[in-house]
């Protein structure tokens, strides 16, 4: 399997080819692209641990020679955000972005998993999936915005909270990448229970964790290390999925569209991609709330997306 990460020299990038390196299965190539030139210095830091996967780094304008023959494409090329500002105040610069290196993809590996961590997720998947389109590759099977960060945010937490021990813990979240689209199942986290005002707090630190972390760093960007190995461990996931082993995950793709085009929720990966979207399951009252309450912002989101390559 090829896995090419674009944006690979960035914060999310450099941690992100570190752990591909080392978790990737035996026999995994890693195809490094960013526009900074220290991107192939990148793959040959990497390349002296001694593991059994081969890293390749490549820099400049054109992400074509990086995406030849890849399985599975994670982008993290773009902006991060700074205090004060929101996810959606990165849409003027990543879009372009997003719609440039997709095209590519779609000229170069148009049969690629492709996963998306470049935000705002809510709408640079739309912008994806419309140039996919466009192309006449597009496979919604295949393109995923990667909110695994949401789902360990949301297991390092609980755990902290109930004592659940890590390796337990389960924890569901779906809807999409920012603010209130970002929904932690609570009613379903198997061994505990939560009081109304447990759900209502840890549902806002689960939604707010992103601008937690960019606070913290005062101004030097937003999560990279945590978003590395959640976007490690999605992108593990895929490469068991595409070599016939069975394997679930939350991400954002484009589903039956019952709440909206793209939605968080449970996949099951296989050979082709997202081989089953599963249930999301009983939802409680203030579940339910919550979804109809984030709808008008997510289809929003997705709307801009999909005007951004169309009009
Ligand atoms: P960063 O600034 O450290 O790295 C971004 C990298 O992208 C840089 O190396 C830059 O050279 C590169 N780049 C810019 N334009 C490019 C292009 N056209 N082609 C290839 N590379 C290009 O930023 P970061 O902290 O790594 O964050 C990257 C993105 O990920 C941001 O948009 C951020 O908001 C997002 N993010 C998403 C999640 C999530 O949960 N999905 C979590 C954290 C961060
Ligand atoms: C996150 O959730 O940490 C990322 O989406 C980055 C951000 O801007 O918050």
């Amino acid at each position: 399997m090829k896995v090419a990460v674009l944006g690979a020299a960035g914060g999310i990038g450099q941690a992100l080819a570190l752990l591909l390196k080392l978790q990737c299965p035996a026999g995994t190539e890693l195809s490094l692209y960013d526009i900074a030139p220290v991107t192939p210095g990148v793959a040959k830091d990497i390349s002296h641990i001694p593991t059994a996967v081969k890293a390749e780094g490549f820099a400049g304008e054109d992400p074509t020679p990086a995406l030849v023959g890849a399985d599975l494409v994670l982008i993290s090329a773009g902006v991060a955000r700074k205090p004060g500002m929101d996810r959606s105040d990165l849409f003027n610069i990543n879009a372009g972005i997003i719609r440039n290196l997709i095209e590519k993809v779609a000229a170069t590996c148009p049969k690629a998993c492709v996963g998306i961590i470049t935000n705002p997720v809510n709408t640079t998947v739309a912008i994806a999936a419309e140039v996919l389109k466009k192309a006449g590759v597009y496979d919604k099977n295949k393109l995923f915005g990667v909110t695994t960060l949401d789902v360990i945010r949301s297991e390092t937490f609980v755990s902290e909270l109930k004592g659940i021990s890590l390796d337990k813990i389960n924890v569901p979240v779906i809807g999409g990448h920012s603010g209130v689209t970002i929904l932690p199942l609570l009613s379903q986290v198997e061994g505990a229970s939560f009081s109304d005002e447990e759900i209502a707090s840890l549902t806002k630190r689960i939604q707010n964790a992103g601008t937690e972390v960019v606070e913290a760093k005062a101004g030097g960007g937003s999560a990279t290390l945590s978003m590395a190995q959640a976007a490690a461990r999605f992108g593990v996931s895929v490469l068991k999925g595409l070599s016939g082993e069975s394997a679930v995950e939350y991400a954002y793709v484009e589903g039956d569209g019952k709440y909206a085009r793209f939605f968080a929720e449970p996949v099951r990966l296989g050979k082709n991609g997202v081989e089953e979207i599963l249930p999301i399951g009983p939802l409680s009252t203030f579940e339910e709330k919550a979804i109809a309450d984030m709808l008008p912002t997510l289809k929003a989101d997705i709307e801009l997306g999909e005007q951004f390559v169309n009009s």
